[in-house]
């Protein structure tokens, strides 16, 4: 991808996001609705749209992160000219491996009948029973392709998740989070309710979780593992909170985003095994380093008490808000994708690399499962600044909804990351 597509992709996402805030009113009233979806003898009545500008100032908040983020990235390009390094994004600069690469080819140009036609709202059933089969290997739950509803990328299942929930109320989330969770809640007209992980070592500050939840909360939102953090939690973590979560008078859904779960050494050990009313959040565009191709899915607990209506719910979600489904092309190359092994021992390698580099620079350190580095500074905002005056570009933590480190990802190129790696070392100690 070029720097070019790169910098459009960024404002296509704002102005996406922007597009969704009209649309606050009506995902509410729907999301209340029991017979979402059912034949009505009157026409349902409208409720008055919210206008841009409104509703833009009550998501300012929200929004403005990634927006001064925006405005450095222009600093870096111009400052880094040739010698620009993007650590920030996930991108793969190298671009997915070739094997990839041809799977997409023969999925472009099969021929059968309905090839890249329109697919069923929530996927086609052949894709949909990969990624069922896959996570009942990988969880030991009886996940059929009617849990499965596929969409274009995570973010579109985490977004019809919030929908789904009962109208109102308040989404838990442990933050550092990726960044626009609580903009997705927020979105929906619901309170994104942040609570710290330990700043210790980011694990689940279970105090702090039972007082924030009360008879109000619809569900929680964990990254497992955690973005920007790299942090796995452990079956003993997740248990816990699971009996947390057992005794919530709201019986609130687990919303588990693991869109990062292949770049782990250790064994990844999802919620979805120990609470009932998960959903387990997916994207096919990490493991594959396709991200443009949007291809995720949400996914909820065979074991859950309300599963089918919740996946029809979804499905008339889908529609009722355009998400649509993914691209014909990416659900035809599923299942040849499945059988492929992604990139993760050589990510994984580079992320080492850099670490033990970071390290020996008395840098502080997080991150052991994803693509990710985690790295302490005194002022995430002015370390990011002073890194995209070199040309480097890094994601602060401000961005995460937390301060104080900085994020750097092992998916950049090799030179890349030689290159920034010293600007980064520079900055981070203070020797600049
Ligand atoms: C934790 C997490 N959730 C969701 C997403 C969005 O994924 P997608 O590109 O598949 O929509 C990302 C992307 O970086 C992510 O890191």
């Amino acid at each position: 991808m070029s720097v070019r597509d790169e910098t459009s992709r960024s404002a296509a996402e704002r102005s996406s996001a922007a597009g969704d805030l009209s649309r606050v009113d009506a995902s509410s009233a729907i999301a209340s609705r029991p017979d979402v979806g059912a034949a009505s003898a009157s026409a349902p009545k409208s409720s008055p749209p919210i206008r841009g500008g409104s509703v833009a100032a009550a998501l300012a908040p929200w929004l403005a992160p990634q927006e001064r983020f925006d405005a450095l990235r222009a600093t870096a390009l111009a400052s880094g000219g040739a010698r620009f390094c993007d650590l920030a994004y996930a991108n793969a600069w190298g671009g997915p491996l070739p094997e990839v690469r041809e799977v997409l080819r023969r999925a472009a140009t099969s021929t059968g009948d309905l090839d890249l036609q329109y697919t069923p709202y929530g996927g086609a059933v052949v894709p949909r029973r990969f990624a069922a089969q896959a996570l009942a290997r990988r969880t030991g739950l009886p996940f059929k392709h009617d849990h499965v509803l596929l969409t274009p990328g995570a973010m579109s299942a985490l977004t019809l998740l919030i929908r789904a929930l009962p109208a109102g109320g308040n989404v838990v989330i442990p933050v550092p989070t990726w960044l626009d969770h609580p903009l997705y809640v927020a979105t929906d007209g619901r309170e994104p309710r942040l609570v710290p992980l330990r700043e210790e070592d980011f694990g689940l500050d279970l105090e702090a979780l039972a007082r924030a939840i009360d008879e109000d909360t619809r569900a929680l939102i964990l990254t497992c593992p955690g973005n920007p953090t790299g942090r796995l939690f452990d079956a003993d973590e997740l248990r816990a909170l699971a009996e947390l979560l057992d005794r919530a008078p709201s019986a609130p859904l687990l919303i588990s985003d693991e869109c990062h779960r292949d770049y782990v050494r250790d064994p990844f050990v999802s919620p979805v095994t120990s609470y009932a009313r998960t959903a387990v959040v997916y994207s096919y565009g990490k493991r594959f380093l396709t991200q443009g191709q949007r291809l995720g899915y949400a996914a909820i607990s065979p074991r859950h008490p309300e599963a089918a209506a919740l996946v029809a719910d979804l499905r008339r979600l889908a529609r009722a808000h355009g998400h649509g489904t993914p691209t014909a092309l990416m659900q035809q190359a599923l299942p040849e994708l499945k059988a492929l092994a992604p990139d993760v021992a050589s990510v994984l390698a580079r992320k080492e690399r850099t670490r033990a580099r970071l390290e020996a620079a008395g840098l502080v350190v997080r991150g052991d499962a994803t693509m990710f580095l985690y790295v302490k500074v005194d002022d995430d905002w002015a370390a990011t600044e002073a890194l995209a005056k070199r040309g480097v570009l890094v994601l602060p933590a401000a961005i995460f909804h937390h301060r104080g480190w900085i994020r750097l990802t092992a998916s950049a190129r090799e030179d890349m990351l030689d290159r920034g790696l010293e600007h980064v070392i520079a900055v981070a100690r203070g020797d600049a």
